[in-house]
């Protein structure tokens, strides 16, 4: 296994802690894994490190990018000279200012993400143009309150407050005001030092799933889909940062796993793709939907030697007896006839 750290991403869901959990599982003798909806990457970055050739893909094209950075890129760095053209010039109003100030930001702040965007084209490739995305990503994701994109402005600017923060909540969340450049060079060394080369081939791809499936050849596809009854609109939470990336307004993406009405009918629609797969991980837990009952049913449906092992996670509510169990589950498919 390489040697190597996941940079700081903060990714709603992520299964950084339970990634080696996860990859544990894997069976001997694979060589390649799809990491099908890769969000902030992690277990795309885990199967790299493994040394099997990866491909990754996320219908949001911040989740792409970041993939593209992280786990299709072998070899090219930002160095300082990157850095400068990312960062050189004037403020100027474009589409954050026009559509996004006192939105998200204040004004002054979208002019200068306007910049960033702009000078990022300069970059001499698109590995180089990923990973200052990727690195803008995370500081605009830092600099909001609960780190996503679905907060009115007026939660903003008063959690932005850090004597309110303090007052109210024994915290200044003093990293809401630090400027973009600046969360941007605390994390870029981590970024850099995190690009290894597994001399295999990865790739990244931004595509709805379902659409993918049976094309993407693997030996193993592993499925962490939005868990419906959470919360888990992932457009709601990061598709401002997808409008950033294009500068222009986009609308949300289908297939989400939203709405409960017809989420059942959603994964039997996925597991019924997915017979060209030898190994088939999902990823769920017991406060979604469906239960684990109706998703091992579906799976069966497709594959008759199906699994499902637990993870217990406890976490506290208030107080020292009011607990909650939490459980992630890892089903696993083998669909070797
Ligand atoms: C639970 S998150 C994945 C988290 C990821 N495993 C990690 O460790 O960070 C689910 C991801 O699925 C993506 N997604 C949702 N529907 C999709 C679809 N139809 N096709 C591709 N990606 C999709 C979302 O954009 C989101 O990034």
């Amino acid at each position: 296994m390489i040697n190597k750290e996941l940079p700081k991403i903060n990714f709603i869901g992520n299964k950084e802690n339970i990634s080696g959990w996860i990859s544990s599982f894997f069976p001997a003798g694979i060589k390649s894994v799809f990491d099908a909806f890769s969000g902030g990457g992690s277990i795309g970055y885990q199967a790299k490190k493994m040394g099997f050739s990866v491909v990754s893909n996320d219908i949001l094209r911040v989740n792409y990018l970041l993939a593209k950075s992280l786990i299709e890129n072998n070899s090219e760095i930002l160095n300082d000279s990157d850095i400068e053209v990312v960062f050189r010039g004037k403020p100027f109003r474009g589409f954050m200012f026009e559509n996004y100030s006192n939105v998200f930001f204040f004004p002054e702040e979208c002019m200068e993400l306007d910049l960033y965007r702009k000078n990022i084209e300069d970059l001499s490739n698109e590995f180089k143009k990923a990973i200052a995305i990727s690195l803008i990503r995370r500081a605009m994701v830092r600099k909001m309150p609960y780190s996503r994109f679905n907060i009115k402005w007026d939660k903003i600017k008063q959690l932005r407050d850090e004597e309110y923060s303090y007052n109210k909540y024994g915290r200044r969340r003093a990293y809401h005001n630090i400027s973009f450049k600046d969360h941007f060079l605390e994390n870029v060394k981590d970024y850099n030092n995190a690009i290894f080369d597994n001399n295999k081939k990865n790739i990244a791809l931004n595509d709805d799933t379902f659409d993918l499936l049976g094309t993407v050849k693997a030996d193993l596809i592993y499925l962490d889909p939005p868990y419906t009854g959470t919360m888990n609109n992932y457009f709601s939470f990061y598709g401002p940062l997808d409008e950033y990336i294009s500068s222009k307004k986009l609308t949300p993406f289908k297939n989400n796993f939203i709405d409960k009405q017809t989420s059942v009918a959603l994964f039997d629609n996925l597991f019924s793709k997915l017979s060209s797969y030898k190994y088939w991980f999902l990823s769920y837990n017991n406060s979604s939907y469906p239960s684990k009952e109706t998703l091992m049913d579906l799976l069966s449906k497709y594959c008759n030697n199906v699994k499902v092992v637990e993870r217990g996670h406890e976490y506290k509510i208030t107080g020292k007896d009011n607990k909650q169990k939490n459980k992630e589950y890892l089903f696993i498919a083998t669909n070797i006839k």
